[in-house]
């Protein structure tokens, strides 16, 4: 069932708990992830990044979304991932999402407050759900890429100004999390994280959490994080499916043959996410 971003947040919030957000590019991965959800009887987040629109365009992932969400009975929100566009944001309004996020984080402290409170103006009349970025999470997300040296942690008192000022309804924090696959193991700035969830009283959210170890993610909730997302383990665990499969099938031609192991796959690493965010039975 599609919800607003607000009813999951609000929900988690209460609840204390963390809702996974998985990015999506193609029915298989669509499938995966809202089967999961009915399975462990999860609330969940569908996200369509920006290589995810290029690739199979705004209509395309909208549309397959909301039927998707139609057909389970768990609440499903449909979020833009890092936008950073204020037209196409609206573009995402039309289509049917149900949470947006602005990304302003290139921006000035000042402009991004601005254009934040355009989209959070544009959403609230449609209860639909605005998350915001403040400091730079670093590594490399379909088109937006974050260097190492550009990368810059989020300021605890600046955090609880910018969610003040510019009504966003989550946060998402920069506390040395990355995207994409990390060099070594990420060290999480967990007192930056409390120090923020004492200043600022919205939801936070963990970007680039592929990779970071289970204890960190345990850790990391109980300061406030609603929103987890994950993107590159369910990559990875769909190319290593397909891989292997055609590895040991070489003369296979049957599209349903070749991604069907691999949906099956993502659907158990997306389980378990949920039942390591928290998320699983509650809906
Ligand atoms: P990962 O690809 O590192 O899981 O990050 C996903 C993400 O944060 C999407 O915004």
């Amino acid at each position: 069932m599609l919800v607003s971003g607000n009813e999951i947040f609000a929900a988690a919030k209460e609840g204390k708990y963390a809702v996974g957000a998985f990015n999506v590019n193609n029915m298989e991965i669509l499938q995966a992830i809202v089967e999961a959800a009915e399975e462990e009887k999860s609330p969940v987040i569908i996200q369509a990044s920006q290589g995810g629109i290029k690739y199979a365009g705004l209509e395309y992932i909208s549309a397959m979304a909301r039927l998707a969400a139609s057909q389970v009975s768990v609440p499903v929100a449909l979020n833009i991932d890092h936008g950073t566009d204020f037209d196409q944001i609206a573009r995402c309004v039309r289509h049917g999402f149900t949470a947006l996020m602005f990304d302003g984080s290139k921006l000035s402290f000042e402009e991004n407050i601005a254009v934040t409170r355009r989209v959070v103006e544009m959403a609230r009349p449609n209860d639909i759900s605005v998350e915001a970025e403040l400091g730079k999470i670093g590594g490399v997300e379909d088109d937006v890429v974050v260097h190492d040296r550009e990368a810059t942690f989020t300021d605890p008192d600046e955090a609880a100004e910018f969610a003040e000022r510019s009504g966003c309804d989550v946060l998402a924090v920069a506390i040395g999390t990355a995207h994409g696959v990390y060099k070594g193991e990420p060290k999480l700035d967990f007192a930056r994280l409390e120090e923020i969830s004492k200043k600022c009283s919205v939801p936070l959210v963990l970007h680039g959490a592929s990779g970071v170890p289970d204890d960190a993610i345990h850790r990391a909730i109980p300061f406030g994080i609603c929103k987890v997302n994950i993107d590159t383990e369910v990559r990875q665990v769909f190319a290593e499916a397909v891989k292997r499969l055609v590895n040991e099938h070489p003369d296979e031609i049957d599209p349903r043959k070749i991604l069907g192991p691999a949906k099956d796959n993502m659907r158990n690493t997306v389980r378990e996410k949920m039942r390591l965010f928290g998320c699983a039975g509650r809906a």
